[in-house]
């Protein structure tokens, strides 16, 4: 038994060919650069960009949103490379299983769930910010009382303690209901979204623009210093060091454009489709969020942003109230309703990655086969949805938005990482492989995606290093205690 076995990749695309008892074909280049976009704005970008801005970085979170995207697209082109050389779902979890080894491999997956379904969570936690700006003002009921829509670990500033989110509850529990209905019909409702959540991107930024408030941005770059919120946690503001910490946060922003090569196993054409799907969509985003970003910070001041009950929640719709003329309260309406509408999408896609990762994982043993087993009329993982919505369902409920969204992107930076890794090291045990898309100066923009990354983690600080380590530790406990006993690969004589 070995904890570097690798999986051969002609057994990958061997599964990969598999038809049948496979997943169903049938998205194209177009639905994959829907479905990154459908993952990649939402919760990043209308909710950490507004805290990232009051804990670190002030009108500079703009600057750290280009530190981010400096790391995804290094990351990007690895992503690219292997998901157009090895076209089965499970992502980063596979490419390390052919490359690193199974312990490695493992240490991925195990890794990808806080991308994936804490993400999830954090998305939904979200959702029931903007829920309430929606019940109050769309709506005109009283919002949900605040115990029953914050964790356990939140107190508002007149001492009101959280019990449960249970918007965020709820939210996440209808998508991964509709997700057990199939990849196909989910891409349809997906592709509406979509339209609506650019849309919306664009006339924040149009019409905004002409409110800003110039001395909102001055200076642009604050001087170092510390900032402590309400609660007593402390983070470290401008200069340097909140730039990066604000890459760390607003890295969150574009979490997803890697979600397109999960589903490769379900893409017609994946070698063509998946390069376009991954970099197409993070071109996009960018540049709506630097515009985005500077516009936020230009209409309302720091301060603003710091007050729980002034734009520390709903942040985009309160700074448009604040800062934008009354004539615009149907912008802040639409805004309200896109939002909602627009999370959910990233939330569907998020469930949607996590359970083709653990698809994947359960087909090669590190997992129980509950997690593989296809719904007989609709193909999809059903069972594992519902595991899955357990699990996502506990960080929606009871863990606060600010914890989950950092180990959501601790955890995605380390798992780009160990991409970049693969890609060094695939080119070296597999050179003949066919690779449709080639990443450009190998090893240059792999070691630099990894110095970018490994930036980012630095800068989101000792906690939550502390909180990627205690993960990793669970991982390892479950490795050694099941999936290496259970492994294909390692227990040969075993069968499915
Ligand atoms: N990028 C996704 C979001 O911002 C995860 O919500």
């Amino acid at each position: 038994m070995s904890l570097f076995i690798k999986k051969p990749i002609s057994m990958l695309l061997g599964e990969a060919g598999e038809s049948g008892k496979g997943l169903k074909r049938t998205l194209t280049a177009g639905s994959l650069v829907a479905l990154g976009i459908g993952a990649i704005i939402g919760a990043g970008l209308f909710v950490r960009t507004a805290a990232a801005a009051a804990q670190n970085a002030g009108p500079s979170v703009t600057i750290g949103f280009i530190v981010a995207a400096i790391g995804c697209a290094l990351a990007g082109l690895c992503y690219a490379e292997l998901s157009s050389s090895i076209p089965i779902s499970g992502s980063a979890y596979t490419y390390t299983y052919a490359t690193m080894g199974e312990l490695l491999a493992w240490i991925i997956g195990w890794d990808l769930i806080l991308e994936y379904a804490v993400g999830a969570a954090t998305v939904g936690i979200a959702w029931s910010e903007y829920l309430n700006n929606f019940l109050v003002e769309v709506v005109g009921t009283s919002p949900v009382p605040y115990e029953w829509c914050h964790s356990p670990f939140q107190t508002s500033v007149n001492g009101v303690g959280g019990i449960i989110n249970l918007p965020a509850l709820f939210i996440v529990t209808v998508l991964s209901l509709l997700l057990i209905r199939g990849t196909q019909e989910s891409a349809l409702v997906n592709n509406l979204i979509v339209i609506v959540k650019v849309a919306i991107v664009i006339l924040i930024i149009a019409l905004g623009w002409g409110y800003i408030n110039s001395s909102y941005h001055t200076p642009y770059i604050p001087e170092p210093t510390t900032y402590t919120d309400h609660q007593g946690i402390s983070y470290s503001f401008g200069g340097i060091m909140g730039i990066l910490g604000a890459a760390g946060t607003v890295f969150f922003a574009f979490i997803g454009f890697d979600a397109v090569s999960t589903a490769a196993q379900e893409t017609k054409n994946p070698k063509t489709a998946m390069p376009i799907g991954i970099l197409g969509s993070l071109a996009v985003c960018t540049i709506l969020y630097v515009l985005f970003a500077h516009v936020l910070t230009g209409l309302a001041p720091l301060e603003f942003f710091r007050d729980p009950t002034k734009g520390g929640e709903a942040s985009v719709v309160a700074a448009i109230k604040e800062g934008m003329p009354a004539s615009y309260s149907w912008l802040s309406k639409s805004v309200t309703v896109a939002i909602l509408a627009g999370f959910s999408s990233v939330i569907l896609v998020m469930l949607l990655g996590q359970s083709r990762v653990f698809y994947s994982m359960s087909k090669d043993g590190l997992l129980p086969k509950v997690f593989s087993t296809l719904h007989p009329k609709y193909k999809t993982p059903y069972k594992g949805n519902l595991v899955i919505l357990i699990l996502v369902g506990i960080f929606a409920a009871f863990v606060p938005g600010d914890v989950v969204g950092h180990m959501t992107s601790i955890g995605t930076l380390f798992a780009f990482m160990l991409v970049c890794l693969a890609v060094i090291i695939l080119r070296k045990t597999n050179p003949e492989l066919p690779r449709q898309f080639k990443t450009p100066w190998v090893p240059a923009v792999p070691i630099l995606g990894i110095v970018a990354c490994g930036a980012m983690i630095f800068g989101l600080g000792l906690e939550n290093w502390l909180r990627l380590a205690g993960w990793l530790v669970l991982g390892f406990i479950i490795y050694f205690g099941y999936s290496k006993k259970n492994s294909h690969l390692n227990n040969p004589g075993k069968k499915e």
